[in-house]
């Protein structure tokens, strides 16, 4: 098993580009099954969940091959309707090729994906708009199976504005007769980035940003070449980072638009912010401020994806600071993770009141998901000390190296990989390391 060694105190310093957003590159490659022939995706990170996503692109008979950064997806070959259980547990958000599989096969069969780490997350949204658009669902075996033909347009409403809702009745419309309308659809930038991408392969999709979109069913898509935007995740993760080492940071590539629910709140640390051109500059000072309160909720409210790594930042912040999660219902697990490090916190229900204390310091500690393993090594990287971070695969799904991108800007932290480099033998180089190499 593969952890993180973390020597806490250093301030993080330099320039980082960021990396596509992997919320927006899974999506977009299960809309790659919609485009006739080759589709060209540049920006894509080597994450785990894009790993994921490629094998079962793979087992439906595409070919993917990947240049550098560029993934580059032929569909050509496509012949099979089916994922089986092994490739759906690996990743909740695989549901997002039903919408695709029902539109270019029309029919799909995958196996239900259950709750998460962070919540029970059900599918009864996807599937009810999928109904109310005329295909016909039923769960057979622990299977969804799914089939429809030349189903007629409709006005669909989502009581809530789900993300990958939105997105699965977004790809099993593009081929519909007539105009279908997701009304309360959301808002989330990347929802913008799927239809950019499906409007550059000819589909006819407007309103993306907005509550409602509108699709207009076309008969193909054709070849196109798209780069995914940049990750704000990741870029509200290092400003997390900057903030509690009193750091100094350029994040380059930057789509600031797309960062204002965090920035807004981010000012109130007393950290300042420089804006250039597609840059973004942190100066923290010696000790950051808290955050009165943060609540979050759909896009453009403060996303749930950011809210671990903020309760990390303001564990070192002088006062109090309250967050409210609304969007997932068990998103405060990494808490008795920062408690670890000496951090002071109460949760009552979807609540964390996080007294913020001035130092931490080094613990063992482990990942509990993907945006509280992010959480946890900023905590880490504020702590005096040494740390030993687990189960970092939980990061791996969602940061490209995130070792040697904290390094780079001077945290001192280190992937070991086995017993005999634990006890510091020998260098034996990580996969991620390789990676980072052979680039
Ligand atoms: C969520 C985030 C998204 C983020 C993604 C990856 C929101 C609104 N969505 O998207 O920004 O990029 O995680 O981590 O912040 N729900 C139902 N029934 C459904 C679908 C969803 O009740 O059929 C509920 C969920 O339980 C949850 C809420 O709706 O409470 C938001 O879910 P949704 O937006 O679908 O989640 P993701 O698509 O995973």
């Amino acid at each position: 098993m593969e952890y993180f060694k973390i020597n806490g105190g250093n301030k993080l310093n330099g320039s980082i580009r960021l990396h596509g957003a992997k919320n927006s590159v899974l999506p977009l490659l299960a809309a790659s099954l919609l485009i006739k022939g080759e589709s060209v995706i540049h920006n894509c990170p080597r994450l785990s969940d894009v790993d994921n996503t490629v094998k079962i692109l793979r087992h439906l008979g595409a070919e993917v091959r990947r240049e550098g950064s560029t993934l580059i997806v032929n569909t050509a070959c496509v012949n099979k309707y089916d994922i089986p259980e092994v490739l759906m547990r690996e990743m909740r958000s695989s549901i997002i090729f039903l919408g695709a599989l029902l539109s270019v096969m029309k029919k799909a069969r995958l196996s239900v994906p259950g709750g998460c780490e962070i919540g029970l997350r059900p599918i009864d949204l996807h599937i009810k708009g999928l109904r109310d658009l005329g295909y016909v669902i039923e769960f057979k075996d622990g299977n969804i199976c799914a089939s429809g033909e030349n189903k007629g347009s409709n006005d669909i409403y989502l009581s809530y504005p789900s993300v990958g809702a939105t997105e699965n009745l977004i790809l099993a419309s593009v081929f519909l007769k007539g105009k279908t309308r997701i009304i309360n659809a959301a808002r989330e930038p990347e929802i913008c980035d799927l239809c950019d991408y499906l409007t550059g392969a000819g589909a006819k999709v407007y309103g993306a940003g907005s509550t409602v979109i509108e699709i207009e069913g076309v008969n193909s898509l054709h070849e196109t070449e798209h780069t995914v935007i940049p990750d704000r995740i990741l870029a509200s993760t290092l400003m997390c980072a900057t903030a509690v080492t009193g750091g100094n940071v350029r994040l380059e590539g930057v789509k600031l638009g797309d960062l204002s629910p965090v920035l807004s709140a981010f000012c109130e640390t007393g950290c300042k912010l420089y804006a250039g051109d597609r840059t973004l500059t942190v100066k923290a000072p010696k000790r950051i401020r808290s955050i009165k309160s943060i609540k979050t909720g759909p896009y453009p409210d403060f996303p749930t994806d950011s809210q671990a790594m903020f309760s990390a930042m303001l564990t070192v912040a002088n006062g109090v600071s309250v967050i409210n999660e609304t969007v997932f219902e068990n998103r405060f697990r990494h808490i008795r993770e920062l408690e670890r490090f000496g951090a002071e916190v109460t949760i009552h229900d979807r609540c964390a009141v996080i007294r913020g204390v001035k130092t931490l310091c080094g613990a063992k500690a482990s990942c509990t998901d993907l945006r509280g393993g992010a959480a946890v090594v900023i905590a880490a990287l504020a702590a005096n000390g040494v740390s030993e971070i687990n189960n970092i695969y939980h990061i791996d799904r969602g940061y490209e190296c995130f070792e040697t991108q904290l390094s780079r800007l001077g945290a001192a932290v280190t992937r070991i990989k086995d017993e005999k480099e634990k006890q510091g033998n020998k260098k034996t180089y990580t996969e991620s390391e390789r990676r980072v190499q052979s680039a």
